[in-house]
């Protein structure tokens, strides 16, 4: 087993090096201010790297990941970096990134034992059974991404109600909470449309980002049923588009 990183190592030189060679002064900009605009709160998945995926440089995005990106009210960790992005970076905007396909998620659906992380998960549960008929109407398949994305209006609103963020539209700072979900099979973000920029919007925001995840998700279940009943064609159906139940 390998104890030394050295390639790690060669690949920061090159990276550094190219930076420094595409804008010269780069890092030592940097050193000299920290002004970046958002606030991501995304998953630890490492298929979701937040900076790449929106193509912002180091200094343009302020980062908190965990486990499913879950936004609780006595979480320290993620209450310090909202404080610390809101009232000393002065962000702009908060989004709060889920992503399809999360094996967080996966494990609060269908109560899979991971370990310590059970306890965090739980978190993730509540999201569940809060919303336990809908998704139950759902097929199986489709129940995953349908809870990643109500986890994300959920934990959007849950930044939304804390102090950090409450204190500040009180105090007239323009601030922006939003709700995305990133498809790890296109690479592609999707706006859930949770987006509040006072409190007065967060209810009727958080009404209508769950009417229409809800809606695009049965449409989608509908249309694999139909499909079901009544492939295209034969030949369709010979080609193994036909989806299984
Ligand atoms: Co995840």
């Amino acid at each position: 087993m390998t104890t030394q990183l050295d390639e790690l190592f060669e690949r920061n030189r090159r990276w550094a090096e190219a930076t420094e060679r595409r804008s010269p002064g780069f890092f030592t900009q940097l050193l000299a201010q920290q002004a970046p605009q958002y606030l991501w709160i995304g998953c630890a998945d490492s298929r979701v790297p937040a900076n790449e995926l929106v193509d912002l440089l180091p200094g343009e995005l302020f980062v908190h990941r965990n486990v499913a990106n879950v936004v609780v009210h006595s979480d320290l960790n993620c209450l310090s970096v909202m404080q610390f992005a809101t009232d000393l970076l002065k962000v702009k905007h908060i989004i709060v990134v889920g992503h399809s396909r999360c094996g967080g998620v996966v494990a609060a659906l269908n109560d899979t034992r991971v370990g310590l992380a059970d306890n965090w998960i739980r978190h993730v549960q509540d999201v569940r059974n809060r919303h336990q008929p809908w998704l139950d109407s759902l097929p199986a398949a489709e129940q995953i991404d349908a809870l990643g994305e109500l986890n994300v209006i959920e934990q959007a609103r849950n930044v939304c109600q804390t102090t950090v963020v409450q204190d500040a539209w009180a105090r007239g700072q323009e601030l922006v909470v939003h709700g995305w979900f990133y498809g790890l099979h296109n690479g592609l973000l999707r706006d859930l449309k949770m987006t509040v920029s006072e409190p007065a919007e967060m209810a009727p925001a958080f009404d209508a980002a769950l009417a229409s995840l809800q809606a695009r998700h049965e449409s989608k279940t509908e249309s694999v049923l139909g499909s079901l009943e009544a492939p295209e064609s034969p030949a369709a159906a010979l080609a193994g588009r036909r989806p299984s139940p």
